[in-house]
């Protein structure tokens, strides 16, 4: 994998990746500023979405379309559905789904992709392996979990959404673009995986810690990403 496009919805998630870039230049598509050059070694684009799903679609397809990345990897934080998760560890995307999909009323289950012929999309096996590893060696004061990742357009603060999300989907935390990126990585076929800290715990209090926990987690998946790089 010689070429990697990175995405992070919000600013704070790629600041320090684009700052740590040489020989970079920026290029400016749909009003995203994509930053191409190398990181810690190897090459990549590096690029803020935006936030929620039609950004972050227009935003893959365009690694995908135009600079023609040979991975893709989405990282940032997310609110923790699955019980055993704590602040600031951190989930890979096993699989990923539209939590906020729904065609119910037209007779598909909920998540399910009308006429699509498949609804959840899956995380690169050798990408998770590299980034679990990595995980592990830089970060062990905190757990990282492999396992589904939610996405819609919402943010999840409430204890009913949350718990609807755990037991019809299985999430492991919930986001707002993730599965975006990994439909529109399906369809380019190309291999990918989400990296999501944990910022707060998508139920009632998840606004305050948000703001609390966010750059911690931002620590951890930039001190991962680093540790991957020098492995794919
Ligand atoms: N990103 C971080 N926390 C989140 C939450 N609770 N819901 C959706 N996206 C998030």
């Amino acid at each position: 994998m010689d070429y990697i496009g990175i995405i992070g919805a919000m600013p704070e998630e790629v600041a320090q990746l684009i700052e740590q870039m040489e020989e970079k230049e920026m290029t400016e598509i749909a009003g995203m500023k994509f930053y191409d050059g190398k990181l810690w070694g190897k090459k990549a684009v590096v690029v803020k979405s935006g936030i929620g799903k039609v950004n972050m679609a227009a935003c893959t397809q365009i690694l995908a379309g135009t600079y023609k990345v040979e991975a893709l990897i989405n990282t940032g934080v997310a609110g923790g559905l699955y019980a055993p998760i704590n602040i600031g560890d951190i989930v890979l995307s096993k699989d990923t789904l539209q939590h906020d999909m729904d065609a119910t009323g037209f007779g598909y289950e909920p998540g399910v992709i009308p006429q699509m012929g498949q609804s959840t999309f899956y995380g690169d096996q050798y990408l998770i392996k590299k980034a679990k590893e990595s995980c592990e060696e830089v970060n062990p004061d905190i757990s990282v979990y492999v396992g589904r990742v939610v996405s819609g357009d919402q943010f999840i603060s409430s204890d009913e959404k949350k718990k609807y999300l755990v037991e019809q989907f299985d999430g492991y935390c919930a986001e707002m673009e993730g599965a975006a990126m990994a439909q529109v990585a399906y369809l380019n076929d190309i291999p990918f995986v989400i990296i999501r800290a944990i910022s707060d715990k998508a139920d009632h209090s998840a606004s305050m810690n948000y703001n609390d926990f966010e750059e911690q987690a931002i620590v951890h998946t930039i001190r991962l990403l680093r540790a991957m790089f020098a492995k794919i």
